[in-house]
């Protein structure tokens, strides 16, 4: 894999911004992309002997109708690092600067051999329940303290950006591609946005995940906001049920670790009564694992018959609902076991 280019403007960019936090010691620091997106850029930066990350909302190139949504992602971004960092001490990288002018914010470089992303580690078979644990329990603490603290609403207002980045392509998108469940996914969608508990991080994915020595570290909270936090449950747990579904012999680890997710997630919820969450929590779950085969964001590793399996297991799920995420789960079991 070639490594991304990065152009003058945004080299000159990321330059002013590094500056303008303070964090550079040399005229000539090493900047080197390490993803490049139309929306962020994320670059490893050596100087004088020290190594960060920045992430910013660059390309400014790529100014177009939406070029308001990566501005305020970035920042949404940093405040839930923030707040996160305050509750569960190394859950996310430390945040070394922030240049709000530039939407560009500095954290600890984290380094691939010591902090590998979970979705690689899966991937390859390497599954650790204590990984799977930890994480439950990370969220979970989030959103209870979260809740407590009501005056956050303000600071997270971010419900259109949510609507745009995650209820429109992966609920909205496959409402409209299945029609016979249409008014169920809707219905999910709207309840969704509606529902007002907690600081969610809004893209919890494995891909976003580092395991780290110590436990894991949370990234890419682009889309952060006061929300339903059992979206964030769901959207996790979905990533492992699917797993478990493109990785037969791996599948009961798998599912036993979606199951220790769940069980420390469910012991911290407090914000509300258990049976309430789970309910909604379990609908979002059905509804998302079909959005990852039908929506706008389909998961890239699933074979065409994996998909098949998904598609109807799922559907017959959103068509009839179960109030336990386990009840959920217990229909791709049966299948795979
Ligand atoms: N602090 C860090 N230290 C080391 N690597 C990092 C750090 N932050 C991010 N990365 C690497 O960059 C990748 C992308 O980071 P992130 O998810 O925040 O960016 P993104 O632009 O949203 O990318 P994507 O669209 O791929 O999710 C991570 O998976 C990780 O490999
Ligand atoms: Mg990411």
């Amino acid at each position: 894999m070639g490594e991304p280019e990065l152009s003058r403007l945004d080299r000159d960019e990321i330059l002013a911004s590094l500056r303008r936090m303070r964090l550079l010691q040399s005229a000539t620091p090493q900047i080197v992309p390490l993803t490049g997106g139309v929306s962020s850029l994320i670059v490893r930066v050596d100087d004088a002997g020290h190594r960060f990350c920045a992430k910013s909302a660059l390309p400014k190139l790529n100014v177009s109708a939406d070029w308001r949504v990566p501005v305020r992602r970035n920042r949404a971004e940093v405040d839930w690092m923030r707040t996160a960092a305050e509750l569960v001490p190394g859950a996310v990288p430390t945040i070394l600067g922030q240049d709000v002018e530039g939407n560009m914010f500095a954290m600890a470089w984290l380094d691939p051999d010591r902090y590998p992303v979970w979705k690689h580690k899966l991937l390859a078979g390497e599954i650790s329940i204590e990984t799977a644990r930890q994480i439950g329990a990370a969220i979970g603490h989030i959103h209870s303290v979260t809740s407590e603290k009501p005056e956050l609403a303000a600071q997270f207002d971010n419900g259109e950006d949510f609507e745009a980045l995650r209820l429109d392509p992966y609920l909205r998108e496959t409402a409209k591609r299945h029609d016979d469940l249409g008014k169920q996914l809707s219905a999910i969608a709207h309840r969704t946005a509606r529902t007002r508990l907690a600081l969610i991080h809004g893209d919890v994915s494995p891909k976003n995940i580092l395991v780290g020595p110590d436990g894991p570290v949370l990234l890419d909270a682009e889309c952060a906001t006061w929300g339903d936090p059992a979206f964030d449950l769901s959207f996790c747990l979905n990533h492992l049920l699917l797993k478990s579904v493109h990785m037969p012999a791996r599948a009961m680890v798998l599912l036993e670790s979606l199951a220790a997710l769940l069980e420390e997630y469910l012991s911290r919820v407090t914000w509300e009564p258990v049976a309430e969450f789970e309910a909604r929590a379990a609908a979002l779950l059905a509804a998302l694992a079909l959005a990852r085969i039908d929506g706008k964001s389909p998961v890239e590793y699933l074979r065409s018959n994996e998909q098949e399996m998904v598609r109807d297991t799922s559907r017959a799920l959103i068509s009839r609902p179960p109030t336990r995420l386990i009840d959920v789960v217990t229909p791709f079991k049966e299948i795979l076991a």
